[in-house]
């Protein structure tokens, strides 16, 4: 009988191979001898615990595995955690010792990760996966019949879209495991209250659907999930193999419609802001459309039929302009694109500009500085930038800097049949502006979050932490500024009662400030260059080292026991495809890092028109 875990085990060749083959690692090692039998080692516990406050996820995965054979055996861990999730802490024990990661800046982890390839020693993967996982292995030796614990701990802030936050939590032991439970223990202190809590995901289906227990009192909402043997191998996605899947906790809280919660705790502070009573802002928003011969297909198919629906959708008093480019002149398109929202600017309105492209720069100006520069200048700051980057052809970096400079974001839209729908579940994200120019003011606050937004849209939310001055917040309550159509409105209100946690001890609130304010760093140093990017590098790296995230800047190092290799991790870098990872060593693309996307496609052909309607 053979495992796929067992396998991945071997070498860093075989095992970046098995990763492109995530479903038939036993077909492809046919050849392969099996290493272990069926009963060498045992999970014998596999625990998911994840606690929410204030929307800030902690989630702590305990394996438990005992080696069952008069031997010493080398043993997996292998688990998949969000994108969006900063690793805060791993460890092992084993017989008695702790073996606890250590968050070092990367460049230093890297020495030392150096030091031990050429020691011919492998190290421990954070690879990318799908569209929002992350996947991490790191295998240890145990000796005979002895036991080891494996503890990794993530942290994220769930961000709100389509009116839910959305917590996505992966399961996949690879065995079954007699004594298996996933304990979500939602627990938001909120003096508002969960709205509602739904349980969804692949582990929700069938048979397993009976192992979820969901209960729910006004601010409190427990999830747990106990399958039995048998019900691990009966969900969709579920073999003999064990249960591989999601289970995706769905919720919101109660909204005042007002200023919103406001939460501190130990000098730090973090506010909601998502108010949904009021008035859409009419809007005008022009696409553009990469139609080059790459799109040619089934993705120019998909994009149609979401531009239709996006059509279907659109209110009366709203604007709409398409503009499509044949190959892939993308400054200028995105030009006219800005020239055509500046030239119909009408007051009380929300302008938004999308781009939607497959690929690089290849006519007319290809600098992407010039590019980035251009489009600056074109917008200046008077509406958003959003750009969709379709497969992985596109420079990503490049289109993630330049919505960032233009107040907006970069999105990858995944080429697979349902990309219509992440079209439209983008737009849709975007689709109804409430309000325009808001600004949050905390008087006696420090060390502020983002606290300007050109736009705020139904069903997202506007988070800002900070730390506090004067610890008198309560005296000096927030205020938003905003516009709303033509109206300036201010958000305030003398009453607001300030949540404040009892535990001396909760340093949670300051852990949301640290990665958020990590997290804006990240982006800000994007846009930079030259000595302004090293400082808020430097800054970003500071916090990730003083709070152990393992960041784009961080890696972590676990030292095994004597004899054994040291495991450096590394944040794997968005854009890092499963296809082009094993195009090359697999320790060296990850340890790295650095491979950006693939550069322009000779499929582009010279530009030749610019259809605007
Ligand atoms: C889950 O984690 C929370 C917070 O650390 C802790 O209070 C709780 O006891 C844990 N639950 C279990 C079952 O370990
Ligand atoms: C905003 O969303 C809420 C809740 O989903 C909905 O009730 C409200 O009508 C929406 N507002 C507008 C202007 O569409
Ligand atoms: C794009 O350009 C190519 C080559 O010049 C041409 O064959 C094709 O018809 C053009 N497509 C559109 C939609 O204009
Ligand atoms: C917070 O602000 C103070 C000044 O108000 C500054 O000295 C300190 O370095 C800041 N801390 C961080 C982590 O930015
Ligand atoms: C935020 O907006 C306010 C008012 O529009 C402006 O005075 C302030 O300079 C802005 N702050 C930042 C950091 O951009
Ligand atoms: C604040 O409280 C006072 C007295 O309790 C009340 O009269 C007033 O309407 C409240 N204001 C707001 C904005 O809720």
């Amino acid at each position: 009988m053979e495992r796929s875990v067992v396998q991945f085990t071997l070498f860093g060749l075989l095992l970046s191979l098995a990763s492109t083959l995530p479903n038939k690692p036993s077909q492809f090692f046919k050849n392969v001898p099996p290493v272990f039998a069926q009963d060498d080692w045992d999970i014998y516990s596999f625990h998911i615990n994840s606690t929410v406050t204030s929307r800030y996820a902690t989630t702590v995965i305990t394996s438990r595995v005992a080696n069952r054979v008069d031997e010493s055996k080398e043993i997996e861990f292998h688990v998949r955690i969000p994108k969006n999730a900063f690793i805060s802490k791993f460890r092992m024990f084993i017989d008695g010792q702790v073996y606890d990661g250590v968050v070092k800046a990367k460049e230093q982890a890297q020495q030392q990760y150096t030091e031990a390839v050429s020691r011919g020693e492998s190290a421990g993967l954070v690879s990318s996966v799908g569209r929002t996982l992350e996947e991490f292995k790191t295998s240890v030796t145990v000796a005979a019949h002895k036991k080891v614990t494996f503890e990794l701990t993530y942290e994220e802030l769930m961000k709100r879209t389509h009116g839910k936050y959305e917590l996505q939590i992966h399961a996949r032991p690879m065995q079954p495991v007699r004594d298996f439970k996933v304990i979500v223990d939602v627990h938001i202190q909120e003096e508002a209250g969960i709205s509602f809590i739904d349980v969804k995901g692949g582990l929700s289906t069938k048979a397993l659907a009976n192992a979820i227990t969901k209960t729910h009192i006004d601010k409190e909402a427990w999830v747990y999930f106990y399958p039995t043997v048998d019900q691990q191998k009966m969900c969709d996605s579920c073999s003999d193999q064990g249960m591989n899947g999601d289970l995706v906790i769905v919720y919101d809280v109660n909204r005042d419609n007002g200023l919103g919660h406001i939460k501190k705790s130990d000098g730090y502070f973090v506010h909601h802001f998502a108010p949904s009573d009021l008035p859409r802002v009419p809007k005008n928003v022009v696409f553009v459309i990469d139609q080059s011969g790459s799109m040619r297909g089934r993705k120019i198919l998909q994009t149609r039929t979401a531009l239709i629906h996006i059509l279907n959708d659109l209110a009366e008093d709203d604007h709409f302009g398409l503009i499509t480019f044949n190959a892939t002149d993308i400054n200028e398109a995105v030009l006219q694109g800005a020239r055509m929202l500046n030239d119909h600017s009408r007051e009380g309105s929300a302008s938004i500009l999308i781009l939607l492209t497959d690929g690089d720069p290849t006519s007319g100006v290809t600098n992407l500085e010039n590019i980035q520069s251009n489009v600056r200048q074109a917008i200046a700051g008077k509406f958003p930038l959003y750009c969709l980057g379709f497969g992985f052809d596109v420079d990503f970096k490049f289109l993630e800097k330049m919505s960032l400079q233009n107040n907006g974001v970069a999105r990858r839209i995944y080429d697979d049949s349902d990309a219509d729908l992440q079209l439209k579940g983008f737009y849709k994200e975007v689709a109804t502006p409430l309000l325009t120019d808001v600004t949050m003011i905390y008087v006696g606050g420090t060390n502020l979050t983002q606290t300007n937004f050109s736009q705020y849209y139904n069903g997202s939310e506007i988070v800002v932490a900070g730390e506090i001055t004067d610890n008198n917040i309560e005296t000096s309550t927030p205020q938003v500024v905003a516009i709303s159509s033509n109206r300036r409105i201010l958000f305030s209100n003398p009453n607001e009662t300030v949540e404040s946690t009892q535990t001396v001890s909760d340093d949670r609130i300051q852990r949301v400030w640290a990665y958020l304010t990590v997290k804006q760093l990240l982006d800000k140093e994007l846009q930079l260059s030259g000595p302004e990017k090293e400082k808020v590098k430097k800054e970003a790296l500071e916090l990730s080292l003083k709070y152990s995230f393992v960041t784009p800047l961080t890696s972590m190092v676990v030292t095994k026991p004597p004899g054994e290799n040291t495991d450096v991790f590394h944040k794997p870098k968005e854009g890092e495809t499963p296809q082009r990872r094993h195009l090359c060593s697999p320790h060296f693309s990850v340890i790295l890092g650095t491979h950006g996307p693939i550069a322009g496609s000779p499929l582009f052909l010279p530009w030749t028109t610019i259809d605007s309607y």
